[in-house]
């Protein structure tokens, strides 16, 4: 599959680790950003090109990473489509997907390092979502309440 990435000065760090996990367990990166680090670089820029490119089916999941994961994670849950979350343990990261059909990971540099940050990473890509009935009836509300806006 196809996995987005996108980040801004905060997960910069943890870019190019995270890029070399996603290609380790054979998917290709669309690379949203930041290219270089730059400190007065703000986090909605990648993390909304990373949503975008998952809302248009360009990459069927991604991954943002700032300094916490929260202002990425907030971002991208306003892009129609995009479930985004901060998972920094790996039940969620996994489950998130099974259940919940997460298809935005985000993560925080400052809060986990790169070891970490690859099983988190594994653990998302990894998983799918098990399409179970009360699965699916759970998302369809969440989808109603986005249409309602
Ligand atoms: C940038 O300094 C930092 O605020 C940003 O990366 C992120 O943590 C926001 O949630």
């Amino acid at each position: 599959m196809q996995i987005a990435i996108g980040c801004d000065h905060g997960g910069f760090p943890l870019k190019a680790p995270t890029v070399e996990i996603i290609k380790s367990l054979g998917h290709s990166v669309l690379d949203q950003g930041a290219m270089q680090y730059d400190a007065k670089d703000d986090y909605p820029d990648f993390a909304l090109a990373v949503a975008r490119a998952v809302q248009s089916g360009q990459a069927q999941k991604g991954i943002i990473i700032c300094g916490s994961g929260v202002g990425a994670c907030v971002a991208a849950n306003k892009i129609h489509g995009v479930r985004a979350s901060i998972c920094h343990d790996t039940y969620s990261a996994g489950q998130g997907v099974e259940h919940d059909d997460m298809n935005v990971l985000c993560l925080g540099a400052r809060i986990v390092g790169t070891a970490v940050a690859a099983d988190l990473v594994r653990a998302f890509v990894q998983a799918k979502f098990t399409g179970e009935e009360r699965h699916r009836r759970r998302l369809e509300k969440v989808i109603e309440a986005e249409k309602e806006g």
